[in-house]
C-alpha cells in the first residue's frame, strides 16, 4: 500500500491534495506537538475535515506527547489507523485497546534508534508497526537503511504466525529506496515528498507502486528458498 504524506502539501488545499492522491491507499497524516518533535502541524479539527473531505482512509501518525490522552480522539473524528510513538506512551496496551474501541486500527511507532525487541511481546495488541526511517519532524529527509534490520524482525514474526500486522515505513521513501525496504518485508509505504513533490502526483504513486512490486515479489522468492 502507499501512503502519501499530507506534510508535503499544500496546507491551504488539503482537500484538493488529497484529490489528487485519490489512486493513493491510505493518505498519511503527520500530527505533531511541538512537543515530542520540534514541528506544529495540525490537529483534531483539521483531521475531522479532511475526513469529510475524501474518501481515503486516513492514516495518522502521531508525533506527540501523551498519546495516551489523545490518540482515540482521532480515531473518533474518523481516522482509519491512528499510530502512537513508543517512546512517548505511558500504557501503550491500554491506547491501543482505546483506539480499537473506538473503530480504528491501532498502530506502535519507534524511532530510527529505538529497538523494537522490546516491543514484540505487546505488538499482539496492534494492527500496524510503523517503522521509522527518518528522525520523525521533518519531510524531505534521507533515508536510515540501517532501520532495514527492525523491518526484517517484523517481518519474521509475521512470517512465523506470532504477529498479524502491517509493517510500514515512514521516510525517505523514494523511487531509489522503496525496493529495499520492499524487499525486506514492508507492507505500506508512506511517502511525502516523492508524491507531493512531483510533478504528476498519481504517476509517482503508480512509479513507486511498480517498484514495491519488484521488491516485494524478491522478498516472496527469499521466504520460499529454503
Ligand atoms: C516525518 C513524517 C513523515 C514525512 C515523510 O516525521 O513522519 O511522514 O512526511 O516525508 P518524506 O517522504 O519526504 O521523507
Ligand atoms: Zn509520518
Amino acid at each position: 500500500m502507499i501512503a502519501p504524506s499530507i506534510l508535503s502539501a499544500d496546507f491551504a488545499n488539503l482537500a484538493a491534495a488529497a484529490d489528487s492522491v485519490a489512486g493513493a491507499d491510505w493518505l498519511h497524516v503527520d500530527v505533531m506537538d511541538n512537543h515530542f518533535v520540534p514541528n506544529l502541524t495540525i490537529g483534531l479539527p483539521v483531521v475531522r475535515s479532511l475526513h469529510r473531505a475524501t474518501d481515503l482512509p486516513l492514516d495518522c501518525h502521531l508525533m506527540i506527547e501523551n498519546p495516551d490522552r489523545w490518540a482515540a480522539g482521532y480515531a473518533e473524528a474518523g481516522a482509519a489507523n491512528v499510530t502512537f510513538h513508543a517512546e512517548a506512551a505511558a500504557d501503550p496496551i491500554a491506547t491501543a485497546r482505546s483506539i480499537r474501541s473506538a473503530g480504528a486500527l491501532a498502530g506502535l511507532s519507534v524511532k530510527p534508534g529505538t529497538p523494537l525487541e522490546p516491543y514484540l511481546s505487546i505488538l499482539t495488541e496492534f494492527d500496524t508497526v510503523l517503522i521509522m526511517s527518518v528522525e520523525p519532524g521533518f519531510g524531505g529527509q534521507s533515508f536510515i537503511p540501517d532501520v532495514l534490520a527492525k523491518v526484517r524482525l517484523a517481518r519474521s514474526h509475521v512470517r512465523a504466525g506470532h504477529l498479524r500486522l502491517f509493517i510500514e515505513i515512514d521516510g525517505g521513501i523514494t523511487a531509489d529506496t522503496i525496493e529495499q525496504a520492499a524487499e525486506a518485508g514492508v507492507d505500506v509505504f508512506v511517502a511525502g515528498s516523492a508524491v507531493f513533490g512531483a510533478d504528476n502526483a498519481a504517476t509517482a504513486i503508480r512509479e513507486l507502486r511498480s517498484r514495491a512490486r519488484a521488491g516485494m515479489a524478491r522478498e516472496a522468492r527469499l521466504a520460499d528458498s529454503p
